[in-house]
């Protein structure tokens, strides 16, 4: 039964393969994960190191904590990986707070799941698992975006109690609420 993981070493060679999956579905660059805020880029071979891929994970984790270093106008994230045993299936990030940006489009929790194991219900699951960190976090409601045509993503929102405030350009706001 899968569950969410901090990004860890024991995952390396599952995120590297689900990367090329991504890459090989032509999937954006920004939803392989091989991009942090957006701007630190790195590639599979500079991860294929295991010191590399180490350091990498380590850095994920700490975009939780607020003395993290990160770019002006980015805020602490929890990134979770969703595992079963080694395999990593799909990844979630919970942002702590809203930016102007971000209630905009992105809102607080963003989710990718790997192409080979989509329409298993693994999103929807994963959405499930995580409001209740977000409501740790302190999060209630949640704010969720996803593209108009993104029909999957919206069915995953609405299902985990999504209530649909919005679109602005092109993006469904959506409001849902952390506790059961
Ligand atoms: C959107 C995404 C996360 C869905 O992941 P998933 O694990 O396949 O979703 P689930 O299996 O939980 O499916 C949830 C529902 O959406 C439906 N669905 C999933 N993908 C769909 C698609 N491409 N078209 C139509 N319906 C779809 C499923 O049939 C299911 O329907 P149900 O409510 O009737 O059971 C995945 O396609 C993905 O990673 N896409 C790229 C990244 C992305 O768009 N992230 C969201 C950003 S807002």
């Amino acid at each position: 039964m899968p569950s969410f993981a901090s990004p860890h070493p024991r995952y390396q060679q599952s995120f590297l393969c689900s990367v090329q999956e991504l890459l090989d579905a032509g999937e954006d660059q920004k939803l392989t994960g091989l991009t942090v805020f957006g701007e630190e880029t790195h590639t599979i071979e500079e991860l294929a190191d295991p010191a590399a891929f180490a350091a990498f994970a380590q850095r994920l984790r700490d975009l939780a904590l607020i003395g993290t270093p990160r770019p002006e106008g980015k805020v602490p994230e929890t990134m979770l990986w969703w595992v079963d045993g080694s395999d990593l299936l799909g990844r979630l990030s919970i942002r702590h707070e809203l930016t102007d940006a971000l209630r905009e489009c992105g809102g607080h929790i963003g989710y990718v799941v790997r192409p080979s194991v989509r329409r298993q219900g693994h999103a929807k699951a994963m959405l499930a698992a995580a409001l209740p960190i977000a409501r740790g976090i302190g999060i209630d409601p949640a704010l969720l975006t996803c593209g108009a045509e993104n029909t999957g993503s919206r069915r995953v929102i609405e299902s985990n109690g999504g209530v649909l405030e919005d679109q602005r350009e092109g993006e469904l706001r959506f409001w849902v609420p952390t506790t059961v």
